[in-house]
């Protein structure tokens, strides 16, 4: 079985002046933190991940605008809404992900527990399947 993803709501400092959210790791971000980059300017239509990582975890923030993420969990699939800088997604290893509908002014902010390494990418559904253990 394997681990699900899962939304998680930031504290938001601040007031109507301001706000600031802080992340730590092994706090807000149940991992420690090697690796920051973040999406933007992605055209319309545009569908980004369509991989599976074999060691990476992320949380991913919509610091602007907006996005969803479709999970695929092999035997079924579930949407996540992106939309505020408070609310991230924290998706563990060994899952599939499809980063769409971006909004125009989109700044999708990742962070991983890993370095880039793009061996541990698995970039065939088929061999994701395979991986996971699920005939299709
Ligand atoms: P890619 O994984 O193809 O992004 P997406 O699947 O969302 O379209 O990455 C695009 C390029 O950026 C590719 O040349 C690899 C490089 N890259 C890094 O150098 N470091 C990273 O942490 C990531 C995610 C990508």
């Amino acid at each position: 079985m394997l681990e699900q993803a899962k939304l998680i709501e930031f504290i938001q400092r601040g007031d109507e002046s301001g706000y600031l959210v802080a992340l730590e790791s092994n706090k807000e971000i149940p991992f420690e933190m090697k690796r920051v980059f973040y999406i933007y300017g992605t055209a319309e239509d545009v569908v980004r991940g369509q991989h599976s990582n074999r060691k990476s975890e992320f949380v991913l923030v919509n610091l602007a605008g907006s996005s969803k993420v479709k999970v695929d969990y092999g035997d079924k699939e579930e949407i996540y809404l992106l939309d505020k800088p408070n609310k991230g997604l924290y998706i563990p290893r060994m899952l599939w992900k499809d980063m769409y509908d971006f909004s125009s002014d989109a700044v999708l902010l990742v962070l991983s527990n890993e370095p880039y390494d793009a061996d541990e990418y698995i970039r065939d559904k088929q061999e994701y399947y395979k991986e996971i253990g699920v005939l299709k």
